[in-house]
């Protein structure tokens, strides 16, 4: 089966062609993230406008995946049902992609699929790559995201149990907010990431602060980052802002954050008798964190349980995992019965 998945919730529009929910026939991204550079954050507005323009670009190219054939063609020919990202995500974002979406359902008479964005996450780990191993099951699946940070139970393709969250904010949101406080504008978990590069030696970063690991230890399945963020602003107020400081500030931070997320993970593991775990949104770019997990599960302590993180370009938003979650988890329907839903729940069951 052949899906045309459609992505545009936050400042990306994408399209891709995916096949049999995993393999990736053709993906094309577009991003508006530079024109919100100068305001340090994303315009939802211009983030919709951009998303009008791009749309049908995205599509076109993603169906140049099938062969140069005009549009309406390759959709006759070559697609087998249509999928979109309905939620959570700006409203104004989703719309574009909603609306457009249902228009070529209409325009077809191909069944629509709407997908949550936030689950779709992790079915990055289901698609074909050259590091590919087949998932086992149960896994506990880490969604880490810019406005999300979740732990699931999945025992099976199509089932899934929330079993966690961040109380307040996430943890690609304690990124984008140090970062600005970094002087890094909207650059995000990136710069936080290039800056701590710099760093050889995390005894050089320690020297100079330390912070906390809010919850790391505690037994519940939540996260929280806001008390991060306190400390984070705290220490910044106590010193001069040299780059060797600016670097040390990075590299805590993302010792700090990945520490949480990859113990709490395990934690999860441990209780559910995992087999694998799966790791993806645009946090799992995170090359400490990569480094992390991979470091963990390869002690013997974890004998036998599988990582799995995506390519990077399928962590961050793209619509190959939109088309894959579709055809394990989607319900094909009328394009009269899908809508935007900005405040979509990710606290599934089953
Ligand atoms: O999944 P995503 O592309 O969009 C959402 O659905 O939110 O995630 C974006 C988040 C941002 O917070 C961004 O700073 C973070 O992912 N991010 C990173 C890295 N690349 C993207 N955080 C840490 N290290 C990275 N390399
Ligand atoms: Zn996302």
């Amino acid at each position: 089966m052949d899906i045309l998945a459609i992505e545009s919730s936050c400042d990306e529009t994408a399209a891709a062609l995916v096949r049999d929910g995993r393999t990736v026939l053709s993906s094309a991204v577009a991003s508006s993230s530079a024109l919100h550079e100068r305001y340090g954050g994303i315009v939802p507005e211009i983030a919709a406008r951009e998303q009008l323009a791009y749309l049908y670009p995205v599509i076109r190219e993603a169906l140049r995946g099938v062969g140069n054939i005009p549009v309406a063609d390759a959709m006759s020919s070559s697609v087998d049902a249509i999928a979109v990202s309905a939620g959570p995500g700006l409203i104004g974002s989703l719309l574009i992609g909603v609306e457009g979406a249902k228009t070529l359902s209409f325009v077809t008479g191909k069944p629509l699929i709407p997908v949550n964005h936030v689950l779709a996450h992790m079915y990055a780990n289901f698609l074909d790559g050259p590091q590919h191993v087949p998932v086992s099951f149960p896994a506990i699946s880490l969604v880490v995201s810019g406005g999300h940070t979740e732990l699931f139970l999945m025992k099976n393709e199509r089932s899934l149990a929330w079993l966690g969250g961040t109380l307040d904010d996430a943890a690609g949101e304690a990124f984008d907010k140090s970062a600005r406080l970094l002087g890094f504008g909207s650059r995000g978990g990136v710069a936080i990431q290039e800056s701590a590069s710099t760093i050889r030696d995390p005894r050089t970063a320690h020297a100079i602060l330390r912070l906390p690991r809010p919850m790391m230890h505690d037994d519940t399945l939540n996260f929280s980052f806001s008390g991060l963020k306190t400390a984070i602003s705290r220490e910044w107020a106590k010193h001069d802002h040299t780059p060797e400081v600016t670097a040390a500030f990075a590299f805590e931070i993302q010792d700090a954050v990945t520490d949480v997320l990859v113990a709490k993970t395990l934690t999860a593991a441990s209780m559910h008798n995992a087999q694998s775990v799966l790791v993806s949104g645009g946090v799992a770019a995170n090359t400490m964190l990569r480094v992390k997990f991979s470091e963990k599960l390869s002690d013997p302590e974890w004998g036998g349980v599988t990582l799995h993180i995506p390519e990077v370009r399928f962590c961050t938003d793209n619509a190959a995992y939109i088309g894959s979650y579709a055809f394990f988890r989607g319900t094909a329907g009328s394009w009269r019965d899908v809508n935007a839903v900005p405040d979509m729940s990710v606290e599934v069951t089953g």
